[in-house]
């Protein structure tokens, strides 16, 4: 017997996340929606000062729309050379013009002078599970990592390829989606809010 599926509805309309995102829930008894699939359109102004704020703000303003489980998160690159920066403005950070390519220039530009001991950043993902406007969960996921002088590798999104991660030698950009998913901050985040979500799936 088929088993009921539980729609939920992923709140992002980054198609880098929503992929990341529906591939991490591919074990569990979900059918998942995107905004689009639902002909929703209405826009959340993310101006929260911290990624909590806009995850939590998100996830309720959809879930009120939706009527249904949903699932936001906000994330970006918080640099320790410059004081936790591009941080909530990861997205923007060249402008309202922003891109990837733009944005990754910006940062070399920053950081430009700073030698490896200095180039320290950590990727933060704040996630937040709602329902009828109401927050139900949060939870955190975090990656340390280095940035590099210049990217490497055409995989993933966003600051992926000037992120050195040690232990494996490679930067975000040269790693396998299910590589990165398995230790990326959303990732981390994911599996706490994998384990989470049984919970509700059961009543
Ligand atoms: P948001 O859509 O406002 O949450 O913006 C998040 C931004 O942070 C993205 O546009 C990327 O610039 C950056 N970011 C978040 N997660 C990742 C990741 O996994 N890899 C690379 N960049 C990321």
């Amino acid at each position: 017997m088929n088993k009921r599926l539980v729609p939920i509805v992923v709140a992002t309309t980054n198609a880098g996340k929503a992929r990341e995102i529906a591939a991490a829930l591919r074990g569990l008894p979900v059918r998942v929606l995107s905004l689009s699939d639902l002909g929703i359109s209405a826009e959340y102004p993310e101006t929260g000062k911290t990624f909590a704020l806009n995850a939590r703000g998100k996830a309720a303003f959809y879930s009120g729309l939706s009527g249904n489980w949903t699932l936001a998160e906000d994330s970006g690159l918080a640099v320790d050379a410059l004081s936790g920066a591009p941080g909530v403005y990861s997205a923007r950070f060249s402008g309202p013009r922003a891109t990837d390519d733009r944005n990754n220039r910006k940062l070399l530009r920053h950081m430009r002078g700073f030698p490896p001991a200095k180039r320290g950043a950590c990727f933060v993902c704040c996630m937040v599970l709602a329902r009828n406007g109401r927050v139900i969960k949060q939870v955190t996921g975090r990656v340390r990592g280095r940035l590099l002088d210049a990217g490497r590798g055409a995989m993933g999104f966003g600051y992926d390829p000037l992120f050195y991660y040690r232990r494996l030698g490679r930067t975000f950009g040269e790693l396998l989606p299910p590589v990165k998913n398995a230790i990326s901050h959303r990732g981390r985040a994911l599996t706490k809010m994998s384990r989470f979500l049984p919970t509700i799936l059961e009543k």
